[in-house]
């Protein structure tokens, strides 16, 4: 039985943040130097997590994408997903990740129970991944995308934030790797999401400009199937091997068909990202509650889930709580 929502929407699908930690530091999603992080105490325990995914999985929850921070440096992360994995009523485990560690850990991955993944690029340029990263490892992405592809993962999802004056210059490029290789290249508008000192409306390249761009390159593109349960409207060039996919929470938000509740990696259910409220689940399960309260907490995110959110309305307002402390 799945859950449904206030808004008639069927809810199958928790994205569990389990670090606040990212070994890059973007600069849209983690400012540099001003990011206060979690101690020990304060992030919920693989045991919690567990707990509280066995207990959604009981109401209807299905899938399950583990994000960070960088879900991959967080310590004992293959054991706990291989768990994640075997709870019943799990029928679908799948990670974001910024690839860094990927290639020395896709064939844990593959072998803990996981087939999907997506992977965050912003630049194909490993200068200007540099500048936006703070950090040099883009051969070792590239070859943690490479790995992945070895390793039989599918889909594999590209997901690059186009930024006016930034990275823009790309999008052919980066639509360029669908021709030849069974890729999903996402293009994510981006969101009013933690860079205070970076965001301003005019950032974000509209989807319908970004296909514009490719178009102009590629010709036409054609219309193929979505995968998953995701937000993605998607597209190929025609005879490319890939799939080209627009994520527009800006310009033509997805709200009505959303199916998500998000767990924060300091225990908080959050049903909306673009909603700051958010309810408290660590401090009842260190207080040892019972599994019907757990699932009534469940419960209430739903009853409280916003029909939309107002961020193309919200003009140069920017959320608090960063990207890499939500769980993308
Ligand atoms: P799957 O369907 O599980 O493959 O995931 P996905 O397509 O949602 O991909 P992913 O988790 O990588 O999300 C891609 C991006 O879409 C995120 O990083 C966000 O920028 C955006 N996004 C995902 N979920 C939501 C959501 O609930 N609301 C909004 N506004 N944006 C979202
Ligand atoms: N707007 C849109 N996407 C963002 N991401 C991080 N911050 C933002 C933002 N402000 C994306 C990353 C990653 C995913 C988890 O979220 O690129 O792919």
């Amino acid at each position: 039985m799945p859950l449904v929502d206030h808004h008639n929407r069927h809810i199958d699908y928790l994205r569990v943040s389990v670090t606040d930690r990212c070994n890059l530091s973007c600069v849209y999603c983690k400012p540099r130097g001003k990011v206060r992080l979690l101690d020990h105490q304060g992030i919920l325990r693989y045991e919690e997590i567990l707990r509280l995914v066995g207990r959604a999985a009981s109401l209807g929850i299905s899938h399950v994408r583990v994000t960070g921070g960088e879900p991959l440096v967080r310590r004992g992360i293959l054991p706990f997903i291989g768990r994640l994995c075997g709870i019943p009523g799990i029928s679908d485990v799948s990670l974001t990740t910024n690839g860094v560690l990927l290639s020395g850990m896709a064939e844990g991955l593959r072998a803990a129970g996981i087939t999907r993944l997506n992977i965050s690029l912003d630049s194909l340029r490993p200068e200007r991944f540099a500048e936006i990263t703070g950090s040099d490892a883009w051969a070792a992405v590239w070859r943690g995308i490479e790995k992945a592809e070895t390793c039989g993962f599918h889909p594999i999802k590209i997901n690059m934030v186009p930024v006016k004056g930034v990275n823009d210059d790309e999008i052919a490029d980066f639509a360029r790797l669908t021709v030849e290789r069974d890729l999903h290249v996402r293009f994510i508008e981006f969101m009013p999401i933690g860079a205070h000192d970076r965001w301003h409306s005019d950032a974000c390249v509209p989807a319908d400009e970004v296909r514009a761009v490719i178009e102009r390159e590629f010709g036409p593109l054609e219309a193929a199937a979505s995968h998953g349960v995701g937000p993605s409207r998607n597209h190929r060039v025609p005879g490319g091997k890939g799939v080209i996919g627009f994520i527009s929470p800006i310009t033509k938000h997805f709200c009505s068909t959303c199916r998500r509740l998000r767990l924060t990696a300091d225990g908080k259910i959050r049903p909306c990202l673009l909603s700051d409220t958010e309810i408290d689940v660590k401090s009842p399960l260190r207080a040892g509650c019972e599994d019907g309260e757990l699932e009534r907490l469940l419960k209430f995110a739903l009853e409280i889930k916003p029909e939309r959110h107002f961020i193309a309305e919200s003009g140069d307002q920017c959320f608090t709580r960063t990207m890499s402390k939500i769980g993308g």
